[in-house]
């Protein structure tokens, strides 16, 4: 997370065992295993004719494409959302952010230059790109949950329940203020989901909420005004729901979903364009790092990582945030940058993650990362398992203690592997992407809503199959 005006330093705590995430994939398997099971044995041992009339039968004689993938959206009073973004300039906090809250969170639109510069660097024909702020995870999910292919208004038939609060929106409006105002709302919503029926089916296990902030914003530690953040996420009602956000740093019941970036195309051909051109692009510098240095971070290394790009003599593109050009609020220069380098460097800021990780996988960037947090640890559900197969990573340690001359270690790497790791980057580009609400059949995306949704039906399943006696699956 970068933000410029957060002086506070924060120290990020020690992750829990992930204990879930071992088990899951075996949990997963017995689960299809078992649902399968008599498929498995029809498939065996019957005609085709008796397979059929066993399988209808199995499933009472439905053939519905969204059973199991129900999702039921709280209708929500207005204070817990629309009103936090309706006053969005009444609060001080909140009031440079405003403008980017149109077109469902994506902001405003980027438009084509008269140079043609734009529609160079972005290819804008097609529409799909914008000025999206880093924090707008929220807005942009509950659009595309409005728009999600199986809703239900049944609560009773649905597998997991939506709560549409701008968490993220209500902690930053109290930045500074007494810890009563900051928890005040989640303290509200609490009491109202645990009123309503829906709750009582799974006491909340089956309820999951987004937010465009970090973890961390959620779990202040004390009742102390000084301490960060409010206590959301300490709160026993949310202690048994799912979030979802842009960084965690608990692994019980948070994930870490993709930051947006700027594009959000509406369909797949966009997405194939785009590929096409990100893989074919000249790239005339080595790496590059686009950012601002942290003087007041003791522990930082972004102040080594600037000197060895400066000393690169062109070999490195030093796009500088801390000055008042303003060039990395702008999407053009920064995606130009990114398109234009072989590898990205991607150095904790002031929390381990960076929204530039996405945008520069976006330009077909191989990323270099100097800390596990920064991605490997979190978006699990995105990217693959095998991190030397998409990134470089170098320890912090070996920066800091000058062990490790950036620009020697990259130079080293074979054209073979780098052109590997660029074809994995691309694979990567529809999974990190927030594509426009709405597509549906062919044009649909496997975007990172989608996989986030599927995520947390699979998870919410796992806790159903706990609550229900296990045998009963057994019997065909
Ligand atoms: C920009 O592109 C359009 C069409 O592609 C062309 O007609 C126009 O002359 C170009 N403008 C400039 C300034 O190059
Ligand atoms: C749910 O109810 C609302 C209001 O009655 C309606 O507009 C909407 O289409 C319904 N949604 C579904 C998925 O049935
Ligand atoms: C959370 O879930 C547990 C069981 O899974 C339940 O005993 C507890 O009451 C729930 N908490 C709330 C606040 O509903
Ligand atoms: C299901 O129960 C098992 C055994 O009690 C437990 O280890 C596992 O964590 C539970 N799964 C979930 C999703 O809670």
């Amino acid at each position: 997370m970068e933000e410029f005006n957060t002086k506070k330093k924060q120290t990020v705590r020690k992750r829990s065992p992930k204990l879930l995430i071992d088990i899951l994939p075996t949990l997963v398997f017995c689960l299809l295993f078992v649902l399968h099971i008599n498929q498995i044995i029809t498939f065996l041992f019957l005609s085709d004719k008796q397979t059929l009339h066993i399988t209808v039968k199995a499933k009472h004689g439905e053939t519905d494409t969204c059973a199991g993938r129900y999702i039921y959206i709280h209708n929500l009073p207005s204070r817990f959302n629309d009103d936090l973004i309706k006053n969005c300039e009444a609060y001080a906090e909140l009031r440079n952010k405003c403008k980017y809250l149109v077109n469902s969170g994506f902001g405003p639109k980027i438009l084509e230059d008269d140079h043609n510069h734009t529609t160079r660097v972005l290819t804008t024909e097609t529409g799909s790109w914008y000025s999206t702020n880093q924090f707008m995870l929220e807005v942009i999910f509950r659009e595309k949950m409005r728009h999600y292919e199986c809703l239900t208004n049944d609560s009773s038939r649905s597998s997991a329940v939506f709560v549409p609060f701008y968490a993220g929106f209500d902690v930053r409006r109290f930045w500074g203020y007494s810890v009563k105002l900051r928890d005040q709302l989640g303290e509200d919503l609490a009491q109202w989901l645990r009123e309503r029926p829906e709750w009582s089916k799974m006491y909340g296990r089956d309820h999951f909420f987004v937010t465009g902030r970090v973890g961390r914003d959620f779990r202040r530690v004390s009742d102390q005004d000084s301490d960060w953040g409010n206590k959301l996420m300490r709160l026993p009602e949310f202690e048994n729901m799912t979030m979802l956000s842009i960084e965690t740093n608990c692994w019980s019941n948070e994930f870490a979903v993709p930051y947006p970036t700027y594009f959000h195309p509406e369909r797949r051909i966009e997405v194939k364009r785009w590929q096409r051109k990100v893989r074919k692009m000249e790239r005339r510098y080595l790496f590059s790092f686009v950012g601002a240095p942290r003087p007041e971070m003791e522990e930082s290394i972004r102040g080594e990582i600037i000197r060895q790009c400066l000393a690169s003599q062109g070999k490195c593109k030093f796009l500088n945030c801390e000055t008042l050009s303003k060039d990395c609020g702008d999407p053009v220069k920064v995606m130009e940058v990114f398109q234009d380098s072989v590898f990205c460097l991607q150095p904790p800021g002031d929390t381990p993650t960076r929204r530039s990780t996405f945008d520069s996988i976006l330009a077909g960037c191989i990323p270099v990362f100097f800390n596990p947090d920064s991605v490997y640890s979190q978006y699990k559900w995105y990217f693959p398992k095998d991190h030397t197969k998409y990134s470089v990573y170098v320890p912090e340690e070996d920066v800091k203690n000058g062990k490790v001359i950036i620009e020697k270690l990259l130079v080293e790497i074979s054209k073979e592997r780098i052109l590997s790791m660029r074809n994995e980057v691309e694979k990567i580009i529809p999974m990190i992407i927030y594509t426009k609400p709405g597509a549906v059949g062919p044009d649909k995306i496997e975007d990172a809503f989608e996989i986030a949704v599927s995520k947390v039906l699979e998870r919410v399943s796992l806790f159903q199959d706990n609550a229900t006696d296990r045998s009963s699956y057994y019997i065909i």
